[in-house]
């Protein structure tokens, strides 16, 4: 596959180089997300070869009337030591689809998923967290597959994400993430059960807003 070759080529040395400390709760989390990540890896219509722009709009106004919302929850139990930086990803997008012509009343009036998961606490951020930060790793994969055809235009500020820091910022991640291990076990299961339940809500919100394959 194409995009996987792509990914060995960029994110060799970044991304798979973890430390061993950190594994346990990390591959709990690829271990429980994997079936769902392969489905979105497959499915979405980023990763269709004949998308077109009108199809790179939909999925990104999709990605808006997720992210828009899950964000203004995050805010109030962000967990501490994490950059609070990482809570603008809504804002690429809204740029990205202004740039791709939407106008403001335009941005203001797209549709935001509703039924989001509950998000109580820290923990159930962070596995939340998991999911839209790991999300940055294939948005590098994504710009280097789709921003060639498209050469030129705008809109790829999301998908840019980290750019060269995308490496670093998920070390960073994961040495978080790491902390959370020394938490009780339910917090550590009730992290794990937060990142499936964004992940589903996802899926779920990209189908009903017809951006899957
Ligand atoms: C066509 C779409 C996608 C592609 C091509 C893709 C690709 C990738 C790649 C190459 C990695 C790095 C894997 C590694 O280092 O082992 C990755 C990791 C990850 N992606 Fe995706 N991805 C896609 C969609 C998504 C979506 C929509 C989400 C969530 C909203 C997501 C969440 C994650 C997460 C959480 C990880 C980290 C897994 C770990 O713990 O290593 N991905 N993805």
């Amino acid at each position: 596959m194409l995009l996987q070759r792509l990914a060995a080529t960029i994110l060799a040395g970044t991304v798979s180089g973890t430390l061993a400390t950190r594994e346990t709760l990390r591959s709990a989390l690829r271990t429980a997300t994997d079936s769902v990540h392969r489905r979105l890896e497959r499915g979405l219509l980023l990763s269709d070869p004949r998308l077109s722009k009108a199809d790179y709009r939909q999925v990104l106004a999709a990605y808006y009337g997720f992210y828009r919302p899950l964000e203004a929850r995050l805010a109030w139990v962000w967990p501490a030591g994490l950059d609070a930086a990482r809570l603008h990803k809504r804002l690429w997008l809204a740029q990205d689809l202004q740039e791709l012509g939407l106008s403001a009343c335009g941005l203001a009036a797209l549709p935001h998923c509703e039924g989001m998961p509950p998000l109580r606490d820290e923990s159930e951020a962070m596995g939340c967290l998991y999911v839209l930060e790991g999300a940055c790793l294939g948005g590098q994969v994504l710009l280097r597959s789709i921003q060639p055809r498209f050469d030129g235009e705008g809109g790829f500020r999301f998908l840019e994400g980290y750019g060269l820091e995308t490496g670093r910022m998920w070390r960073n991640f994961l040495s978080c993430l790491n902390d959370f291990q020394n938490r009780d076990e339910r917090d550590q299961q009730r992290l794990i059960a937060s990142a499936v339940a964004t992940f589903e809500t996802f899926e779920r919100w990209l189908a009903l807003r017809e951006c899957l394959r």
